[in-house]
């Protein structure tokens, strides 16, 4: 019996159609022996639907042909099975089971815990991060907060709330003042560099953050690294166990990566719905940043960078395959590390390729370490018998408490 893997992908975030290409390249290349493919597309509007045609890129010019040929179905755990059934309809049909989640998402209201907290709600064994891992993966100031803690090396930087913001920008601004320009400002949860703004000067960063605060209520600051070289390495495994990719040097034509550089720059794809994108015969796939891969490190470099890697990956608790981003002083050789991506486009699969793994044996591993987190994460005591409720009733139940809460 093959394991059935409930791909699910898109949602409200910026990242959609990114997501809709990641997935589409995943579900090409899961070994369809070993696993049944059951595509779940979230829309932007939040509806869920599966159905085969789905693993088609062509059906999503048209939101209309998905809405009327395939199902729109709600997941959820029913008789001992996790079952995406319909929504709608006197019959309640039941359309599909599936045995594990397999979330391929990015950016807010997915990848940031949001999925993850449904999915483990309903108790169905996922690929890649749980809860706490995807919410610290996704928030640049809870990931810079916890390395630090750590001690692992980064630009110098602070947070702040727009609350506190609005209340006294002066206070702020002196605060951020301490840090040396040039300064980036980034909305701290978007991704994508959406709302990014490297600035020489206060009035620079004035306009900055108010372009961050339209993203996010929590603005990350921090110091510029200069002579930049920017590389990147997947780390795949859970807390216990972790492997390295091949690393990547990123090439923007611009001062930093832009939205533009990571989807539509550089690559050879055929432009589809403002995206390249082709799954069978590019190489570079999503991702289309132009690349030197491997990068051109000397072997002490590297070493460092594979250490903190695997180290940032541990302390954050990810799991599955996350891309763990640096930023390199190429005058110096100081070693920054950037941010995490916990569910990286396009499974960051080049970078394992690169390494002799192809894509097929990078999905077959994410899917075996969920099983194995899911394993221990049931092997846990997570409730227990009690008499608190009894002893609530026997006290007169919520009248007899009344009294006791205030
Ligand atoms: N401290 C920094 N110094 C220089 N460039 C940076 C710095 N931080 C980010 N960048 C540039 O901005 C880009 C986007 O920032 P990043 O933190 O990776 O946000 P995102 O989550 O949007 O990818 C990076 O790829 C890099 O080119
Ligand atoms: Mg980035």
């Amino acid at each position: 019996m093959r394991i059935k893997v409930g791909v699910i992908f898109g949602g409200e975030t910026v990242e959609h159609e990114v997501s809709i290409i990641s997935a589409i390249q995943a579900m090409n290349k899961i070994d369809s022996e070993k696993y049944e493919i059951v595509p779940i597309y979230i829309t932007k509007d939040r509806e869920w639907y599966t159905g085969d045609m789905l693993k088609d890129i062509d059906v999503y010019q048209d939101l209309n042909l998905i809405k009327k040929y395939s199902e729109n179905v709600v997941l959820y755990f029913k008789d001992g099975c996790y079952v995406l059934q319909k929504k709608k309809g006197m019959l309640k049909k039941i359309v599909k089971e599936i045995d594990i989640a397999f979330p391929i998402v990015h950016g807010t209201n997915v990848e940031d815990g949001v999925l993850q907290g449904y999915l483990q709600t309903i108790g169905i064994p996922l690929v890649g991060p749980n809860v706490y891992g995807a919410v610290v993966g996704q928030d640049k100031a809870f990931m810079k907060d916890i390395w630090s803690s750590r001690n692992l090396p980064m630009t110098k930087y602070t947070w702040f709330y727009d609350c506190d913001y609005r209340k006294n920008s002066d206070k702020i601004i002196n605060e951020i003042e301490n840090l040396k320009y040039p300064l980036i400002v980034k909305p701290a949860r978007t991704g994508s560099s959406v709302g990014i703004a490297v600035c020489e000067n206060q009035d620079k960063l004035k306009e900055a953050i108010d372009d961050a605060l339209q993203y996010d209520n929590k603005v990350v600051v921090e110091e510029v690294v200069e002579n930049l070289k920017e590389v990147n390495i997947a780390v795949m495994g859970n807390y216990e166990n972790q492997k390295v990719s091949e690393i990547e040097e990123v090439l923007s034509a611009n001062k930093f990566l832009t939205y533009t550089d990571k989807y539509i720059g550089g690559g050879k794809g055929k432009l589809k719905g403002g995206f390249k994108y082709s799954p069978k015969t590019s190489s570079k796939g999503m991702a289309s940043a132009s690349r030197k891969l491997p990068a051109d490190l000397d072997s002490k470099l590297r070493e460092e960078i594979e250490n903190i890697a695997i180290d940032a990956f541990k302390v954050l608790g990810a799991s599955g395959n996350s891309r763990i981003d640096f930023l390199i002083d190429k005058k110096t050789n100081k070693v920054y590390i950037n941010e995490i991506n916990s569910i990286p486009g396009s499974l960051a699969f080049y970078l394992w390729d690169a390494k002799e793994i192809n894509f097929t044996q990078v999905l077959d591993d994410m899917i075996n370490i969920g099983i194995k987190d899911y394993k221990k994460r049931i092997s846990k005591t997570h409730s227990f018998e009690t008499n608190i409720l009894k002893g609530f009733a026997a006290n007169g139940g919520v009248k007899g408490m009344k009294g006791k809460l205030k």
